[in-house]
């Protein structure tokens, strides 16, 4: 039997940090589940294939292999056994993942590509749909959030670190963009499910937040 934890949450809110030292500290395997709509997005622009082409992103699925490898603390993505993990952050990519993700058949395909990969494995995977569609029976659901303008400060100043040179309100403008792209899908929404905890993390630190996961899954997985 294995255990599965699922964080979803809006752009920003910390999922992919806090994600990362839970996997650490309980020894699960790290899915980041939106790195899968990544590949794939980058795959349609290095295939010069227009984001309207339904079509042929479909039949590009055929042909996509990801794979994770590496560790929690730095994983690789392998799109067709190439070291994408770069190139899926590349703001070219960020523009069109949203779209890519809207698609249904795309999502029912890398949907599939997530479970498989959870399989016989205790996983925490971090998206948008993992407690509501993906693993609508995980362990331990949490749902994280904070204020836009919270998110966007974070984001800004990664960015900063990064040397990606947008304004603050370029920032905040996307953030809330992608917020009503990640609602308003048709499949595979970004939604609270009934069952999950959810954590405002305008105010806390990641310190804060990792605590408060931690004693939740030890609720569930250590005492069982
Ligand atoms: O978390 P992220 O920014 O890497 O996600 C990339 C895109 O994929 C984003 O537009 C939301 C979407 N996504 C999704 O629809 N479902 C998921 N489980 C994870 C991400």
């Amino acid at each position: 039997m294995s255990f599965i934890v699922a964080i979803d949450g809006t752009a920003g809110s910390g999922k992919g940090t806090v994600s990362k030292l839970i996997a650490e500290k309980f020894n699960l395997c790290n899915i980041d589940t939106g790195a899968t709509y990544r590949c794939l997005a980058l795959n349609v622009l290095e295939n010069n294939i227009e984001i309207e082409n339904k079509e042929k992103i479909i039949k590009l699925l055929e042909n996509i292999n990801i794979d994770i490898q590496g560790t929690n603390s730095n994983p690789i993505f392998l799109l067709n056994g190439r070291d994408v993990s770069n190139k899926i952050r590349n703001k070219e990519v960020t523009d069109i993942v949203s779209q890519i993700s809207s698609i249904p058949e795309v999502r029912l395909k890398l949907v599939d590509w997530q479970r498989e990969f959870a399989k016989n494995k205790n996983v925490i995977l971090d998206g948008r749909d993992i407690g509501t569609f993906v693993f609508p029976n995980a362990n331990v659901k949490i749902y994280l959030d904070a204020s836009a303008e919270k998110r966007a400060e974070r984001r800004y100043e990664e960015n900063i670190e990064k040397g990606i040179n947008t304004s603050f309100e370029e920032v905040l403008e996307n953030i809330k963009m992608r917020d009503k792209q990640d609602k308003e899908k048709e499949i595979g929404a970004l939604k609270i499910a009934d069952d999950a905890t959810v954590i405002d993390t305008t105010n806390l630190s990641i310190e804060e937040v990792v605590d408060k996961i931690e004693k939740i899954i030890e609720e569930k997985f250590v005492k069982g």
